[in-house]
């Protein structure tokens, strides 16, 4: 018969290969990929680009329901467009990096922003690999599978200051500690391990074998182990 979509929700920090790995778990077996992190990049972008004061938590939430945020799951070249436009490059910039803390704390934002995902994993046929901060805890807590990563701050700091290039490792540490900190500290739907997530401690680990762990995760999972 035709299996059952399954589910993956993969949360943690930045820093700990939560993109890479869930793009290449996705890819590998033949399921969708959303990463909500781009999606709360959007609606910042867009925030910002309209001139709207991201300092003020009443003006965003009177903004966001405007924008159309749309993403595409496909795991080897996911897209995302606001209003039409292509933004996935404008979204990794510094400035969208430093607000997207303070937008995305506002609950109309997480509510809408809530909605949609849920709506893109309802719709994956075979399945659909989800990451972001509150997806086993809140998005999508009947999951088939919640893995919590984890790293040291000094692990992802490299790895970060890796991605973004000429970046400074101890502003890249500083910025992404801050960020941490108030994704975690924030009321509406923090960045937290659930309860019923498999946590992996990703600093010793290569990509590929953190890779190979959640892939096997997820076939046991399938074979109903
Ligand atoms: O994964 P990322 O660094 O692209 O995420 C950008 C920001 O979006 C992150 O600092 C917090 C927010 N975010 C969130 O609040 N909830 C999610 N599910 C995903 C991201």
């Amino acid at each position: 018969g035709v299996a059952k979509p399954v589910i993956v929700a993969i949360d943690g920090p930045s820093g700990t290969g939560k993109s890479s790995t869930s793009k290449a778990v996705a890819a590998q077996l033949g399921l969708s990929y959303l990463d909500t992190g781009a999606q709360y990049r959007a609606i910042t972008w867009w925030m910002v680009t309209n001139g709207i004061d991201t300092a003020d938590p009443s003006a965003i939430a009177a903004a966001a329901a405007k924008p159309d945020i749309l993403s595409g799951t496909e795991p080897t070249a996911p897209t995302i467009t606001v209003d039409g436009v292509d933004v996935s490059g404008p979204i990794r910039e510094q400035d969208v990096t430093s607000k997207v803390s303070a937008v995305s704390a506002v609950p109309e934002v997480r509510a809408r922003i809530t909605d949609l995902q849920r709506a893109i994993a309802a719709s994956a046929v075979t399945g659909i690999v989800v990451e972001g901060r509150d997806i086993g805890t809140t998005v999508l807590p009947d999951a088939d599978l919640k893995i919590f990563l984890t790293a040291s701050p000094e692990a992802r700091a490299a790895r970060r200051s890796g991605e973004l290039k000429g970046a400074d490792l101890h502003t890249t540490r500083e910025a992404l500690i801050k960020r941490d900190a108030a994704d975690s500290s924030r009321k509406t739907s923090p960045l937290a391990k659930a309860d019923d997530a498999v946590e992996v401690d990703t600093t010793d680990l290569t990509l590929q074998q953190v890779i190979e762990c959640v892939v096997t995760l997820v076939e046991e999972k399938r074979a109903g182990k």
